[in-house]
Parts: structure tokens; C-alpha cells; sequence
């Protein structure tokens, strides 16, 4: 089945450089949920028509589906003229879905009840309705019964009578109607465009049964964006549609309402999540784990039973049962075991940390693997960095790294190795030695009294 998605024009309320529909929401563009909400509801053939300037959306977007194809509507002529740019692939024999690429929050599901309704009633053209209070700026749509009469778009109303039912800009076509009546169109309307609501009643003016398919679906469901602050309440609905996911399959969250987790992240069972978090990225969560106040992870991978407060992530993995933070830092290559233990003010980068280590209080792991067990004590550091180049650490199993260690890098500490407390580190430590490098200390008796 094909679909058209109309993207053109960049929006200028939105006040960005960016085009409006690839404005980011929960870690996708606003045209990919509108994408995957067709592919949801089985449409396998969908032409996005962007805008002449659109190619940033097709960069983006097309290496991600398959069947995903892109038109170009070199002037924003109007909704009817970009179905028109669009219809290169529909054939007469074709069911055609239309959608607005700015309607984030469409669900296959609603997508489904439409086609069936058009299944059901033998129709040529449906235009989706929405019972509204109030009706905006939305265009109005006037039928007899569910036999469509016509569109009226807000700036256009006249002596039009009062009606509820608004136009989401959501339709289906038989391609033959379609195609027939897109070359019928006329812009002698008060904006000079072609409109595509004009194309319905080109084709009932033909005799063909077009109807209007009602729905009292929240409106929130049909929201378009054509401003940051739409934008704004479009993720938070989305928000809520993301966690309440979650929840049905047992995530216990303390405040969903200051949860953020990019859509399509896999949470386990029986995670629970404290208020405050961001989760986006190319995350993953394994049950059990606790997700404590104030963690913003990005492209982490967080094992069962792992408990982390407080701490910032990107591009980290954390072995099951190990506990970080309050205020660890982890950063792009830190890869922790499993029962290790990463404490306040630790800051770990293209790091392995064997299972057991850890790093209590106020340390620097970058550039080094360390080895199962070992202890890296207060204030040590690996000193990665001379100004120019990195280089590597390499700590053995069971090492005790004592407090305010320096060891400078490239260097090579063995397996049950003592590096004293204060000590900085150059030359390479055999297993099960004691590394002291620091000056003796000097006792002066007296010293008050002397210099006094
Ligand atoms: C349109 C409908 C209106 C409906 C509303 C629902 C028309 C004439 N009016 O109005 O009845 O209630 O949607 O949101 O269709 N677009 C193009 N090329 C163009 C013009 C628009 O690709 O030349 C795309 C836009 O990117 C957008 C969609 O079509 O995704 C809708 O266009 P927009 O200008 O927002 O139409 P509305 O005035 O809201
Ligand atoms: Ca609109």
C-alpha cells in the first residue's frame, strides 16, 4: 500500500534553521514517528515530499527504511500541489494514505480504523474529521450523513454554517480518483493555492462515493507543528505515550512527568526510575536495575541490579550488580564489570574495569584496563595525557592503588601490587611489589617554640 507524506516548507514559525519536520523529539526526527506510524499500519511504499531545499531529510531518513522514496515540490504551492509532486509512484489501482509530515503524534492504529472504514464503505476518497470545541485554524468539514460535501478552510468561511468537525489533513484516495482530480485543481481561492481539499469534491462532484470518517480520537493525536512551542507539547504527549509503555511492562517510575526516554529503548522488568532522568541515545536498561534522581544516560548500557544516582553517562556499559555514582562521570569507552563500585566525583573514559574494582571517592580512570578486584583509592589518578599524546595504564588483578597516586602513563602496574598513598609512578611495578615514590618525611621537633 502507498502513502504521501507532505513535508515541504521549512517552517518559518519555527524560528530555525533546521527543516521544521527533522526538529528532534525523544530521539527522533518529528517526520520518522509519522513514518513508522504508516509502516505500522502495513503502508510499505511511501513517497515523502520535501521542499527544494528538503535534502537534509532525505540524508537523514532514507537510509533508515526501506521503501522509503522522496519528491521534491520545488515551490510550496499548496497542500493539492504537493500530493501532485508526490503521486509519481500511485497507480490507478492503488489505496493511497495521505499524512502531514508535522503530525507526530498520528498512531497506525487510528491509520487502521480509517482504511477500514474505507474498506467497509466501498469509498473512492475518506477525509479523517475530528470533533473539536473549538476549531482554529483547521479547515471545516461539511457532510450530509457522512457523505462528504466539501472543505472550507478557516480564512475562507463566509456565511458557512457553525460545525464541529474539523479536518485532520489525514485522507485516503483510490488512485484513479486521485490522480484524476489532482490534474482538476484549481487556486482561485484566497491564498492562490492549490488545495487538497479541494480534491474530495472534485471527485463526489464526479459521482464517486467519498465519505468523512468521524472520530472523537484526542486531538492531541492529529497536533501539527508549526512552532518550538507545539513542538514542546507534541514530545510531551509523547513522553506520556513512551513511559506509560514502560509501566505496562512493570517499570516502576516515581515521576513519569520528569522522565524523558527516547523512544524505542528497551527498560527491564522491574527497573525503577526516580524523578529527573534522561535516557536517550542507544541506551539499554536490564531489569532490576535502579536508575536513581538525576541520572542522564546516553548510549549506555546498564546491567541487572545496577544502581546509579546521579551520574552522567554517554557511551558507557555497566557490568550487573555494580553500584556509581552519587556524581560519577562516565564517558565514551568506559566499560565497568560486574559488583564494581564507582563513587562520587569519579571520572572513568576508555576504560576497562574488570569485575570487583573499585573506585570509591574523587579518581580519574582514563585510557587503562584494570584488573579484577583491584582498589583505586582516593584522589589517584592515571595521568593518560603529556600535552601532545595518550597514552595506556595497565593495572593487574588485586592492585591496591593507594590514595593521591599518580601513575603516569604509558605504565604498567602488576597483578597484587602496592602503590603507597601519595606516590607518583613512572617506572613499571612487578606483581605483588610495593611502589612507594614520595619523600621521607621530616619531623622537627620543637618547631613552634623555635621560631618563635
Ligand atoms: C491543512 C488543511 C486544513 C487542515 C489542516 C490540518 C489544506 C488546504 N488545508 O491546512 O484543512 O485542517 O491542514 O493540519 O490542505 N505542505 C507542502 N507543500 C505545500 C503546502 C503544505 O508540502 O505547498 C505540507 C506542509 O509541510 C504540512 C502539510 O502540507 O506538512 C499541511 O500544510 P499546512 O500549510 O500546515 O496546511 P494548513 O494550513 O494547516
Ligand atoms: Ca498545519
Amino acid at each position: 500500500m502507498k502513502a504521501i507524506i507532505l513535508a515541504a516548507g521549512k517552517g518559518a514559525r519555527m524560528q530555525s534553521d533546521m527543516q521544521k519536520v527533522m526538529h528532534p523529539m525523544l530521539g527522533k526526527p518529528v517526520l520518522q514517528y509519522v513514518v513508522e506510524a504508516a509502516r505500522g499500519a502495513g503502508f510499505d511504499d511511501i513517497t515523502v515530499v520535501v521542499g527544494k531545499d528538503g535534502a537534509e531529510i532525505e540524508r537523514e531518513l532514507g537510509s533508515k527504511f526501506d521503501g522509503l522514496y522522496f519528491a521534491v515540490q520545488e515551490k510550496p504551492l499548496g497542500t493539492g500541489h504537493a500530493v501532485l509532486a508526490g503521486a509519481g509512484r500511485v497507480a490507478p489501482t492503488d489505496d493511497v494514505l495521505i499524512l502531514c509530515g508535522d503530525m507526530p503524534l498520528v498512531t497506525s492504529e487510528f491509520i487502521d480504523d480509517l482504511m477500514k472504514f474505507k474498506r467497509d464503505n466501498f469509498s473512492d476518497a475518506v477525509v479523517a474529521a475530528v470533533y473539536r470545541d473549538d476549531l482554529g485554524d483547521f479547515g471545516r468539514v461539511y457532510d450530509d450523513n457522512s457523505y462528504f460535501i466539501e472543505i472550507v478552510e478557516a480564512r475562507d468561511i463566509k456565511n458557512h454554517a457553525r460545525t464541529n468537525w474539523a479536518n485532520t489533513g489525514i485522507y485516503m484516495f483510490k488512485g484513479r480518483s486521485l490522480l484524476r482530480a489532482l490534474g482538476m485543481m484549481k487556486n482561485n481561492n484566497s491564498q492562490g493555492e492549490y488545495y487538497l481539499t479541494d480534491v474530495p469534491k472534485i471527485i463526489s462532484e464526479d459521482g464517486k462515493n467519498v465519505q468523512v470518517f468521524h472520530t472523537r480520537t484526542s486531538m492531541s493525536v492529529f497536533a501539527g507543528i508549526n512552532t518550538q512551542e507545539h513542538l514542546a507539547e507534541a514530545l510531551a504527549h509523547m513522553r506520556v505515550r513512551v513511559n506509560s509503555r514502560h509501566m505496562a511492562n512493570g517499570v516502576r517510575m516515581i515521576d513519569p512527568t520528569t522522565t524523558y526516554i527516547d523512544d524505542g529503548i528497551k527498560i527491564g522488568r522491574g527497573v525503577v526510575i526516580y524523578p529527573n532522568v534522561i535516557i536517550e541515545g542507544a541506551c539499554e536498561i536490564a531489569p532490576g536495575a535502579t536508575i536513581g534522581m538525576g541520572c542522564h544516560l546516553t548510549d549506555t548500557t546498564v546491567g541487572e541490579g545496577v544502581h546509579i544516582r546521579q551520574t552522567v553517562a554517554n557511551g558507557a556499559k555497566i557490568g550487573a550488580n555494580s553500584d556509581v555514582g552519587p556524581f560519577a562521570c562516565l564517558r565514551p569507552g568506559a566499560v565497568i564489570g560486574q559488583n564494581c563500585r564507582v563513587g562520587n566525583f569519579v571520572e572513568i573514559k576508555n576504560a576497562n574495569l574488570a569485575d570487583g574494582v573499585k573506585a570509591a571517592h574523587l579518581a580519574y580512570i582514563g585510557d587503562a584496563d584494570v584488573g579484577k578486584n583491584v582498589n583505586f583509592s582516593c584522589g589517584a589518578i592515571t595521568a593518560n595525557y603529556d600535552g601532545e599524546k595518550k597514552h595506556r595504564t595497565t593495572i593487574g588483578d588485586n592492585a591496591f592503588i593507594g590514595s593521591n597516586v599518580n601513575l603516569i602513563a604509558p605504565i604498567e602496574i602488576g597483578a597484587d601490587a602496592v602503590i603507597a598513598a601519595g606516590s607518583t609512578i613512572t617506572d613499571k611495578i612487578p606483581p605483588c611489589a610495593l611502589g612507594i615514590a614520595r619523600e621521607r618525611q621530616c619531623v622537627k621537633l620543637d618547631y613552634k617554640n623555635a621560631s618563635q
